[in-house]
């Protein structure tokens, strides 16, 4: 079997960092879980994968809501259509994530949550991408 070329996505995402240590960290947790999703898929361990979703969901729910209150405070003036592009990825990753926890075969499984997950990385490569330069220039976040 070939690499996967999802799965090298997320491991690229680790390195992937926006220089704010609270979102940063974040980010982090989230692919964290995404990849105890796989592991316990790998291991047939569908209740523990129906958990993890959960939790996955949860978690992200809670970092949007993290991230929208710092940009509240550094007065974002496109919070309105961040908050709409999040509440967007949560209500698409949440049904998809109903239709994975109903499968109990592996491939077909990784493959329903490899597109759930899509929807919420997507908040990190594309989405944050759009307030990074923002917070740059009101001196928020470090230059690299
Ligand atoms: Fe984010
Ligand atoms: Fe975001």
């Amino acid at each position: 079997m070939g690499p996967d070329p999802k799965m090298a996505k997320l491991d690229w995402l680790e390195t992937f960092e926006l220089g704010l240590p609270e979102i940063d960290d974040d980010h982090r947790e989230m692919l964290a879980i995404m990849k105890s999703v796989e592991a316990a898929a790998d291991a047939d361990d569908f209740d523990l994968c129906a958990d993890l979703l959960d939790k996955l969901i949860e978690f992200s729910t809670a970092h949007f809501k993290r991230e929208e209150d710092l940009l509240e405070k550094a007065e974002y003036p496109y919070l309105g259509i961040h908050k709409e592009y999040h509440s967007g990825l949560i209500a698409r990753a949440d049904s998809v994530k109903n239709i994975c926890k109903e499968i109990k075969s592996r491939k077909n499984f990784k493959e329903c949550c490899s597109e759930m997950f899509q929807f919420l990385v997507d908040d990190v490569v594309a989405g944050d991408l759009k307030f990074k330069s923002f917070l740059e220039e009101k001196g928020l976040v470090q230059r690299r």
